[in-house]
């Protein structure tokens, strides 16, 4: 059956938000780590990548807010400090000290991993009849994994 945020058991919605908070997290992590990576990614690629990881961080950034205001509409406390993200997150930090290559390989984990949470976020949501936050987890796990796809094919 499907319910909305007010028809949602208070278990329901501490696992929905518990999930969403991971998201949060790890949307978070990978804004900084896009950010980082659009600073100091050097090579002949140089332009392109400097631009596609300035997509990344806008897209995250966005997204990371729309997954915390979800948390508020489910009744939750939003994940908001820097080491609560980190120790959420299964999306690691990175010192900025690589390739243009293996930068590009740390974002696709970091898209995958993305994608992966928000695909059991969005399940979870779905055996609670929560589908409104399902369609949010869906939509983001897509973005992740077009991303995934867009940054693989430089290492094709
Ligand atoms: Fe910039």
């Amino acid at each position: 059956m499907t319910q909305t945020a007010a028809d949602l058991s208070p278990s329901a919605q501490d696992a929905i938000c518990e999930a969403l908070n991971q998201s949060v997290a790890e949307t978070a992590v990978t804004t900084m780590l896009a950010q980082n990576f659009h600073w100091n990614v050097t090579g002949m690629a140089f332009g392109p990548l400097h631009a596609l990881f300035q997509e990344i961080y806008e897209d995250h950034f966005v997204a990371q807010d729309d997954l915390a205001e979800r948390v508020k509409a489910l009744g939750g406390h939003a994940e908001g400090m820097l080491a609560g993200m980190l120790k959420r997150s299964k999306v690691a930090e990175h010192d900025g000290h690589a390739s243009d290559k293996d930068m590009i390989a740390a974002m696709v984990e970091a898209q995958k991993t993305l994608a992966a949470t928000l695909a059991q976020a969005g399940a979870l949501a779905a055996e609670h009849g929560d589908t409104l936050t399902e369609d949010l987890c869906i939509a983001r796990g897509q973005t992740h994994e077009k991303f995934a796809w867009l940054l693989g094919a430089h290492l094709r």
